[in-house]
Formats: C-alpha cells, structure tokens, sequence
C-alpha cells in the first residue's frame, strides 16, 4: 500500500515537472532572466554580439579546452534553466566568434539580417520533419515551392514547366541538404547512378555496388574532373561514392584561375585513350572557388560536357545567389548548361547555420536515388525524404522563403553588389600600398593579397629560380607570422591560405591573406584599418634588432617555423608557437 502511494507521489511529481517542461511557462524569476537576453537578442542582435561575444579571446585554446573536460552526466539537474542559460552568455559565447563583426573578414561566414534568428526560432518551435508529410505536411508544400523558386533563377525554365512540377509528387527539382558539402555529394550520387544505370542483366550501382558496375560496363576508373580550385567536399565524395578520392582528378587554372579549357580538353583526350576502361562520371564548374572566388568559364564546360555526354555539375555553393543581381548574374552565364548545381543558404543566402541545396536541371534524375520505406516514404508518395541525403531534417527551407520575402531578388542583389564592389575597391587599396602585392583580383568579393614590398616584388620579378624560392619562402613566414598575430590581437581576421603560383610547370606555394567581403557593414574605411594594422604587426614583428636577427636565423638555416627551437626567439613568436595553428 505504502509503495502504491510512493509510486503515486512519484508519478505527480513527474507530471508536474513534465508540465514545467512541456506545457506551462517558466516561473517568474527565470522569465526575468530569459526576457533579460532574449530581448537583446531579438531586438538588438548585434549590440548583444558585441557586448557578449569575441572575436578571439585572449584565453589560450589550451586552457580553454581544460575548462571542457568533464566528461560525466549528472544524473540529477545540475543547474536551473536560467543558470544556464547565463553560463551560456555570460561564460561561452564570450570565447565564441564573433562572426558579424565587419572586421571578421576571413572566411564564408559573416553577421545575418536580424530577423534570420526570429525564423529560426519560430521553425525550431514547431519542429516540423520534413522526411514526410505526416510530420511537416504545409512545410513540405513550401519546400516544393520554394525549391522551384531558386530553381527557376538558375534554369529559367517556362511558366508551364514550373506549374507541372512545383508540388508535382512524382518529379523534383532539387533538395535541400545539410551543407554545401552534401549538396555536392549528391549531385555527384545521382550522377554516378546515372553513368552506371540499371540494364538488362543489370541492376544499376546503387544496387548492385561499384565492382560489379565497373565489370558490367567493362571499365577500370571513373573520374571526376575539377578545377585544382576544387572545393575538398569534392574529394570526400569521391571517397563515399566509392570511386576513390584520388580519382577526383584537379585540372590546372590559367592565369586568372579559372580552370584552363585547353588543360581540360588534354586530360580529356588522355582518358579517351583509355579505350573506355576510364569513364568520367561528371566535370564539375566552380561559381566562386573557395579561396579565390573565381568562376570556371560554365558555358564552354557545358558545352563540352554535352559533347560528351558527360554530367555537368557547378559548384555555386558560394556564387549561386549573384543570380539575383541584375549587374552581376552575367557572371554566372552558362550556368543554365548544367545538368546539377549546388548552392548553399548559409553563405550569401545569408541564413543561419546550416542550408545546402542541390538543383537538377532534370526534375526525373533524382529518381535514381530515390528510397522508400514501410513506415514513412511510401512509393507514390509526396514524401521529401524518398530523394534525400538525410532522413529527419528541420524545415530550413521556411526560412529561406521568408527570408526571400522580405528581401526580395533586389535587397540580396544590394548585398551582393555591395560584397563585389567593395572588394574591388579594396583591391585598389591593396594596390596602391607599397608593402602588399595582390595576389588575386576579385572576379566575385574574395580576393588575396600578402605582404611583399615593391622592392622585394622587383627581386623576384629579376631573380633565379633559387633566390625567388629562397625570398618566397621568407615571404611565406613572414604572412603566415603577421596573419596569425593579428587574429591572436582579436581586433579583426583575415584567413590565410596557400596558392600556387608561377608560369611554369613548376608552381611554388605562396601563403597568402584571404579576404572575403561579404558583410555590408564591412565599408573600405574599415579595410584600410585592417590593412593598417597588418603593416603595423609587420614592422613591429619584423624590423626590430631583435626579431630580424631571429628571423634571419630561421630563413639562413632553412628550418620551417613549426621546428625552429623557441628559447631565444622574439616574445611574441614563442608566444605564437604555443597557440594553434
Ligand atoms: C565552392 C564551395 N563548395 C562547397 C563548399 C562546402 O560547403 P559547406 O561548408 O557548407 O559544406 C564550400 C565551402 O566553403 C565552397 O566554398
């Protein structure tokens, strides 16, 4: 009897807590808590951003990660909603990043328009999953329609094109993935089932696995050609499609690092030597390669694709929204050739973390990688998750059809006319200083540039092949030095990269800055300040007594920076050698 009314006790108590959790606000002290930051980030998200969140902070990544080292569940509540809620604010984000800083300009990831988190709230509270209808049923209906939106931008296809296939059950034009990197990975899924469909006496790869479609189709390799420029997502599907990465095969860039038509058109001809035992299972275009923001020339690769019969993919997860700018979508001409594109939201979409979408000229080439099941995904059923990556997903693409809503074509065309034409003037800028060389124009708003006087531009332009060597690899430590300091400060961030360069055969690495202007608060006033403190880090590090007799040491006996001794090196140096790379 005693444990009937415990077991009673307990159970209403559960309810209780249930109803707390589920059902029923939280009480009044934690209101006050949660309104105290909600509102800030509701209605004041970047005064919050700036008021609670770093660029980088002046805590070693080391001694942050000991903080983050207790690796057990407390079995009971450890912490009231409301602490930890503030511990959220008031103890993580600060050693966040603050991304929407217009000095964060390094990488593909910058501030969104306020009203990006009151979407994303609003689709995290009604949960919708979009793998079926049974969960998402309205949500599902946008997809479709905002799915054929984007598509129509790319392909430009009819009115009565359009009406036939936007909640069509049975076609799709495209899907929605989790990154850009899986929006490749199935544009290169559909067209590796594509080059080894189904055939009498043969079921097609998906079913039957690559070694018996190699056997079948009496083949030894397929290929996937890509500019050298090539996004990494390109070499990892290569892995999981089974085609081994080394088979995703970079093709050289001429001089303005679009990929080079003639450098294609050779390997082309060397796999048509093969006798059919190497197949190329797709040529992929760059719209905004990811460390120079260039764009292959699309309409001769899909001319040439169509010559041979080969899927053409473009990888626009970058550049695919400068389709909306009335000034800038000829950059993009050609695009309409290609069989499959990807785009990704969370770039210049600017959505909140993370949006990948795949486009398919073909609204019946998704088919070939279509999958049902008893319980959801039924055949004949309009369940987005029949041609999917991904099973249960949240309802992203809500956001990104609101977002067009308020935007509208022309609002995302002055974000992206804005990221282009600062960039160009900060190119000028670059220019005209005597310590920088520019490395690559922006044919988009990427561009980089590194430290390298006139003087010493006017060494290499004269010098062998051993002094331009010898002076490069100099110049490569003394950016990646200065690039790393300036993003230990915290003040503003530039990325770094390699490229190669040079008009021989032989390219030698060059370690550059990476800029990439994507947000509108980012004005060349600001980027001349970056540029200022870059020179500053510069003769600070490298022009006293100290460190230049250091630094010449390093260069003199050859050693890369990461093995030189650091007893004896500039403060600031050592200091550097204990953060991360
Ligand atoms: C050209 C290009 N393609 C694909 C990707 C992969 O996108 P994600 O990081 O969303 O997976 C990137 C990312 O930077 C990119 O620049």
């Amino acid at each position: 009897m005693k444990a009937e009314i415990d077991n009673r006790n307990e159970s209403l108590a559960d309810k209780q807590a249930f109803t707390e959790i589920f059902l029923t606000p939280q009480n009044n002290d934690t209101k006050v808590v949660l309104r105290k930051y909600m509102e800030q980030i509701l209605f004041g998200l970047q005064d919050f951003l700036k008021k609670h969140v770093g660029i980088t902070h002046e805590i070693p990544l080391e001694d942050l990660s000991c903080r983050f080292s207790n690796t057990l569940i407390n079995r009971n509540p450890e912490k009231k909603l409301e602490q930890v809620f503030t511990e959220l604010i008031e103890e993580i984000a600060p050693h966040a990043v603050n991304v929407a800083s217009p000095y964060f300009i390094g990488h593909m990831t910058s501030a969104i328009p306020f009203f990006m988190v009151h979407l994303k709230t609003i689709v995290a509270a009604l949960n919708q999953n979009i793998v079926k209808l049974e969960t998402s049923k309205g949500a599902s209906l946008v997809e479709k329609q905002v799915l054929a939106k984007i598509h129509r931008l790319i392909y430009c296809k009819s009115d009565t094109f359009y009406n036939t296939h936007v909640q069509n059950v049975h076609t799709a034009l495209g899907a929605f993935t989790s990154d850009g990197t899986t929006a490749n990975l199935m544009a290169l899924w559909v067209a590796r089932n594509a080059l080894f469909a189904p055939k009498p006496g043969f079921e097609g790869v998906e079913k039957e696995g690559l070694t018996a479609s190699y056997r079948f189709y009496g083949i030894g390799r397929a290929v996937v050609l890509v500019s050298r420029l090539g996004h990494y997502s390109l070499n990892k599907a290569g892995g999981i499609l089974g085609i081994g990465n080394r088979n995703v095969i970079p093709v050289d860039v001429d001089s303005n690092n679009r990929m080079d038509i003639d450098a294609l058109r050779r390997t082309i001809q060397a796999i048509k030597r093969s006798n059919g035992r190497t197949q190329i299972l797709a040529i992929v275009g760059i719209a905004g390669a990811t460390e120079t923001g260039t764009i292959d020339p699309l309409r001769k690769l899909g001319e040439i694709c169509a010559l041979h019969n080969v899927h053409f993919h473009v990888d626009a997860a970058w550049g695919g929204p400068t389709l909306v700018s009335e000034k800038y979508r000829h950059l993009l001409d050609g695009i309409k050739l290609a069989d499959s594109v990807s785009i990704d939201g969370h770039k210049q979409f600017y959505l909140p973390m993370s949006c990948g979408m795949v486009y398919f000229k073909n609204p019946f080439s998704m088919d070939t990688v279509a999958y049902y099941a008893d319980y959801i995904n039924r055949p004949g059923s309009a369940d987005l998750g029949i041609k999917s990556i991904a099973g249960s997903r949240e309802a992203t693409s809500l956001i990104l059809d609101s977002a067009l809503k308020i935007m509208g074509t022309d609002g995302y065309a002055r974000l992206i006319d804005h990221g282009i034409e600062t960039a160009g003037q900060f190119a000028e800028e670059i220019r005209k200083r005597p310590l920088f060389q520019l490395i690559t124009n922006p044919e988009l708003n990427i561009l980089t540039y590194r430290i390298c006087s006139m003087e010493v531009q006017r060494k290499l332009a004269s010098g062998g092949t051993e002094e331009r060597k010898a002076i490069n690899e100099g110049l490569n430590e003394i950016n990646r030095v200065v690039q790393r300091l300036q993003r230990k400060a915290g003040r503003s961030f530039v990325s770094r990269t390699i490229i190669k360069m040079g008009a021989t055969q032989e390219k030698e690495d060059i370690v550059v800055f990476r800029s990439v202007i994507m947000n509108p608060m980012t004005t060349i006033e600001i980027l001349r300040e970056v540029l200022d403190e870059q020179e500053e880090i510069y003769r600070r590090t490298f022009t006293s007594p100290v460190a230049l007799y250091e630094y010449g040491r390093r260069i003199e006996n050859g050693l890369p920076s990461d093995r030189i001794p650091s007893p004896g090196l500039h403060p600031e140096i050592i200091e550097l050698d204990n953060c991360l790379n």
